[in-house]
C-alpha cells in the first residue's frame, strides 16, 4: 500500500471508531505527522486523562499505555507492536522495589513514569523529566526520598536540590547514557557558535558540556525560542523533526552514542541515537492495531488503582 493510501485509511479508522493517536516525540517523522496529539512523558499522560475518545492508539512504548489504561480504564488502549519496551522501565523490577521498600520503610518513592504499572503501584508519587525537580521540591527537605530508576535524573535532581537524603536507584536508558561525549567535544569545535542541548537522562560528563538540560518539551521549546543557529543534540533523535518544523532555518546536530562510533559508522545518521523500541511503531503497525483492535493493554484492577494515585499525584503537582 502506498504511504498516502495508509494515511488516508488510518484517517478515516479513527474517525469510523472513535479513535485518537498519540504519539511521543521520538517516534519516526510519518507516524508524528499523523498523530492527534503529539507531546513527552508528561503531555503525553496529561492528554490521555483527558481524551473523550473511546480507543486511545498510542504511537510510544508500553508503560506509556499503560499510564493511559491506569487514567483512562474506560477506554479500549492499543500498542501497536507489543515488543515495543524500555530499557529503563526494565531497570527497575516490582520485585526489586518491593525488597528495598523494605529495607528503608521510612522514605517516599518517587518513581520516573518509564516504569511498569506494578512498579507505579509501588510508588507513592510519579515525575517525568519535565516535573521531577517540581516533584521533589514538594516535599519537606527532611523527606527521605527513593528516587528511580533513572540514576542520570536523579543525580542531577540531587545536585539541584541539595538534598542529601535521596536515595537513587541504579537504572538507566540505554540511548540516552550512550551518547559519546567526544563525539560532542569534537562537534563543538566544528560549530563553535552552537549550543548543546540535553536530556537529563545523559550521563554527567554529557550534561557538564550541556548549555541547556531539559525534558524532551523543554528542549524543543528551548530550540524554538533561543536565538542562537546551531544546535549539537544529545537526546534521542527523533525530537530534531520537530525542532526542525519549529526552527526551519536553525540547524540540528544529532550526537553519535559511543557504541555506534565504536563499530565505525560512518554514516551520521547510522550512528545518531535512537530508541530501536520507540521506532518499532509504523504507519502499517498503526494501520494494523485500528482495524484489528490490536494489541490491547489491559492492567489488573488492583495494581492499577494503585498505580493510578501515585499518577494523579503527579499531575495534581504538575498544574
Ligand atoms: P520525556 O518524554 O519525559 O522527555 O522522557 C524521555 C524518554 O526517554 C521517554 O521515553
Ligand atoms: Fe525507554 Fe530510553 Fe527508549 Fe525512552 S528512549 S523509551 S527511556 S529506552
Amino acid at each position: 500500500m502506498l504511504k498516502t493510501e495508509i494515511i488516508e485509511k488510518i484517517k478515516k479508522l479513527k474517525q469510523e471508531k472513535n479513535a485518537v493517536l498519540l504519539a511521543h516525540y521520538y517516534q519516526r517523522s510519518e507516524v508524528q505527522d499523523i498523530a492527534d496529539f503529539l507531546g513527552d512523558s508528561l503531555q503525553l499522560s496529561q492528554e490521555a486523562a483527558k481524551t473523550k475518545a473511546d480507543i486511545i492508539v498510542f504511537a510510544g512504548v508500553h508503560f506509556m499505555a499503560e499510564t493511559a489504561k491506569i487514567l483512562s480504564p474506560d477506554k479500549k488502549v492499543l500498542i501497536p507492536d507489543l515488543n515495543a519496551g524500555c530499557s529503563l522501565s526494565d531497570s527497575c523490577k516490582a520485585e526489586d522495589l518491593k525488597r528495598f521498600k523494605e529495607q528503608y520503610p521510612e522514605h517516599t518513592v518517587i518513581s520516573y513514569v518509564n516504569t511498569t504499572a506494578e512498579v507505579k503501584a509501588l510508588t507513592d508519587i510519579c515525575c517525568t523529566s519535565s516535573n521531577a525537580l517540581k516533584i521533589v521540591d514538594s516535599l519537606p527537605k527532611n523527606e527521605k526520598i527513593i528516587f528511580g530508576p533513572d540514576r542520570n535524573l536523579g543525580n542531577y535532581i540531587k545536585s539541584l536540590t541539595g538534598r542529601e537524603n535521596m536515595l537513587i536507584w541504579n537504572g538507566a536508558c540505554h540511548v540516552h547514557e550512550a551518547f559519546s561525549v567526544e563525539n560532542i567535544i569534537n562537534l563543538k569545535k566544528q560549530y563553535p557558535q552552537a549550543k548543546v542541548l540535553a536530556h537529563p537522562e545523559c550521563k554527567e560528563p554529557v550534561l557538564m558540556l550541556a548549555d541547556y538540560i531539559g525534558s524532551t518539551a523543554a528542549l524543543l521549546a528551548f530550540s524554538a525560542t533561543d536565538n542562537t543557529q546551531t544546535y549539537i543534540v544529545a537526546t534521542e533523535s527523533g525530537i530534531i523533526h520537530q525542532m526542525q518544523q519549529k526552527s526551519p532555518k536553525k540547524e540540528f546536530i544529532p550526537v553519535a552514542s559511543s557504541n555506534a562510533l565504536d563499530s565505525n559508522v560512518d554514516d551520521s545518521c547510522g550512528a545518531c541515537s535512537s530508541c530501536e523500541f520507540m521506532k518499532l511503531i509504523s504507519l502499517e503497525k498503526i494501520y494494523d492495531s485500528l482495524l484489528n483492535e490490536q494489541f490491547e493493554v489491559n492492567i489488573d484492577e488492583d495494581i492499577r488503582k494503585k498505580a493510578k494515585k501515585s499518577i494523579v499525584k503527579m499531575l495534581e503537582l504538575s498544574l
